[in-house]
């Protein structure tokens, strides 16, 4: 049996691939490498001591995905990572959101159909939820409208996995909604790579403490919280990628009771700006060189997950602290800036 990991050059997809070849799976990676450099298989290589099969595609080639699964039909499932995923840009360029996100995903999807059967993990993001009434957050929390093509691309791709389930009974789907993933892996061998000026905080914090940044923005302290930063559940990364592992094994065994099941993957505690900051300031040791200034269009106040479904119907729990993940955050910028 395999399992294909796409997007698996990925920051969430590598360090997952390293969980599931610690689990004795066979792995097969597909990336475009759009956002994500090949080498990553060396870090997965010295971490596992395996490097998986690698296949450089672009998935929104459709004859290319039929033709992959047809090379491939020991694949039983699926964990799809690929997908473009910053915010500010599916603003500005929503067609290649809709078309790498959503196309490459039904493509997938009609693969999967023709096994007798196959398991396929999702990645989604709290996202879904925008600003919640109720924390924490429960999976039953209304999907609200999304804030942008991005968020709307994981909506949409949770109805298209639901519809599809309930005419497919071989197809059986877990989505996973992700909060805000950080940190990397304690070896320093993988990590998160972001292409150009990072977009989230934890990346900008570690390249302003390395020196690459002058100094970070926060958007806004004037929001409705304690310290009046907005509030996040900053899920490391390691945590994350057991959750797939564990998401996966309860398809492969038959385990879940629907064939479509949704879980919050985060830590159940939320963290403000001012706290995270707090946190790398413990482990760099002095003062991070920060100024408050307005607020980031399209932010969100507060979102922390409700992680009772996650802990007691997948058996899986995050263990690590946001200062373990701000530790391995902090380690990785320093191992990549020498
Ligand atoms: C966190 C907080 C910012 C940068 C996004 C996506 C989400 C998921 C995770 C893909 C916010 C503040 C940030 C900075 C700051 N991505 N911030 N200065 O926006 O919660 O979630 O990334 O799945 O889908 O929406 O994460 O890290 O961008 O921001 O003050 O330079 O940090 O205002 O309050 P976010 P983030």
């Amino acid at each position: 049996m395999q399992i294909l990991v796409t997007g698996g050059l990925g920051f969430i997809g590598s360090h997952t691939v390293v969980e599931l070849q610690a689990k004795g799976f066979e792995v097969v990676v597909i990336d475009d490498c759009s956002n994500a450099d090949e080498k990553v298989l060396d870090g997965i290589e010295k971490i596992s001591g395996k490097k998986p099969i690698f296949e450089k595609l672009d998935l929104k080639d459709r004859g290319k995905v039929e033709d992959f699964f047809h090379r491939y039909p020991d694949v039983e499932g699926v964990i799809h990572f690929a997908a473009s995923k910053a915010v500010g840009e599916s603003v500005e360029k929503p067609l290649l959101y809709y078309e790498n996100n959503i196309g490459t995903l039904v493509y997938i999807l009609k693969e999967l159909s023709k096994k007798n059967k196959a398991s396929f993990i999702f990645s989604s993001s709290c996202t879904v939820y925008g600003q919640a009434d109720k924390m924490p957050i429960t999976e039953d929390a209304p999907v609200k409208e999304a804030e942008s093509p991005y968020g709307n691309t994981k909506q949409i791709g949770e109805e298209i996995i639901s519809d599809t389930c309930k005419v497919t009974p071989n197809l059986n789907a877990i989505a996973l909604r992700y909060f805000n993933p950080m940190g990397a892996h304690p070896s320093a061998e993988i990590g998160e790579l972001p292409i150009g000026v990072p977009q989230n905080l934890v990346p900008f914090i570690t390249r302003t403490g390395v020196g690459l940044r002058k100094e970070l923005s926060v958007f806004g302290d004037d929001y409705p919280t304690e310290d009046g930063t907005c509030i996040r559940d900053y899920i490391y990364v390691v945590d994350l990628a057991k959750a797939h592992v564990v998401a996966l094994e309860r398809l492969l065994a038959s385990k879940n009771p629907k064939n479509y099941e949704v879980f919050n993957v985060g830590t159940g505690k939320g963290s403000s700006v001012l706290e995270v900051i707090g946190s790398f300031e413990k482990v760099y040791g002095k003062k991070l060189n920060y100024r408050i200034v307005g607020r980031r269009q399209g932010d969100i106040t507060t979102a922390y997950a409700d992680t009772t479904k996650a802990n007691n119907e997948l058996g899986w729990k995050s263990i690590y602290s946001l200062d373990d993940a701000m530790e391995s955050a902090w380690k990785w910028e320093q191992k990549i800036r020498n």
